[in-house]
């Protein structure tokens, strides 16, 4: 739990309320958090998730780990503090989407329980739909497409994620991806929508 610093401020609601946004957007607000292991497929399903709801007519925004490091995060690094302050930022801005009456779609390794439980706790039931792409490590490893896990295997990275760091699986993620190359990451993304129909995720 992050601090809170700033005194003398007041919560102003808005002249906007979400219902009316979700309204306008023909869905409610959603977070779709993707966890898993570095190139386990994450941003890939994520991007064609992002693509085929856009087409659809929704309203998407894709965070990626990568890209959001570039900017927002890029004085965070890879140790338990900073990927935890890393998380707790992201759900921010997440749950902010939310508020818009987006869907914001996510990304990131996110390899502590705790961490990804907190995003959860902080929007409403219904409204943070955790996915773990489940692919085993030594297909990552395999995979490596940025020859990361060669560089963590070599003692160059320390503190990798799934080798000498922890990965902590979901226990109640809301459904789980098998990414070992049985489906394609299009497949694997219309498996979420038909999850996300079923379950009436999207209804307000
Ligand atoms: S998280 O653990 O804080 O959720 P995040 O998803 O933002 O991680 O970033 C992961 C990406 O950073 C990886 O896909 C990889 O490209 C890169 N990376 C660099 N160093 C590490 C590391 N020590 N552990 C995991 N990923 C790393």
């Amino acid at each position: 739990m992050a601090e809170q610093k700033a005194t003398n401020i007041t919560w102003h609601d808005h002249a906007v309320p979400r219902a009316d946004r979700e309204k306008l957007n023909g869905h409610k607000g959603l977070v779709i958090w993707f966890t898993g292991l570095s190139a386990c497929g994450k941003s890939t399903i994520a991007n064609e998730l992002d693509y085929k709801l856009y087409a659809a007519g929704r309203r998407t925004y894709l965070l990626d780990g990568d890209n959001v490091r570039h900017g927002l995060n890029k004085n965070l690094g890879f140790s338990a503090e900073d990927r935890a302050e890393n998380i707790r930022r992201i759900g921010e801005v997440a749950k902010l989407f939310t508020e818009a009456g987006s869907i914001a779609i996510t990304a990131f390794i996110s390899p502590y329980r705790k961490d990804r439980d907190a995003v959860r706790a902080i929007l409403e039931p219904g409204r943070f739909v955790e996915i773990f792409v489940d692919t085993p490590i030594e297909v990552c490893e395999k995979r490596d497409p940025k020859g990361l896990y060669a560089k963590a295997r070599a003692g160059q990275i320390k503190g990798f994620t799934g080798i000498d760091d922890p990965y902590e699986a979901p226990e109640k993620a809301e459904l789980v991806l098998d990414n070992s190359g049985a489906k394609t990451p299009g497949q694997l993304a219309d498996d979420v929508i038909a999850y996300l129909e079923k379950s009436g995720a999207f209804s307000i």
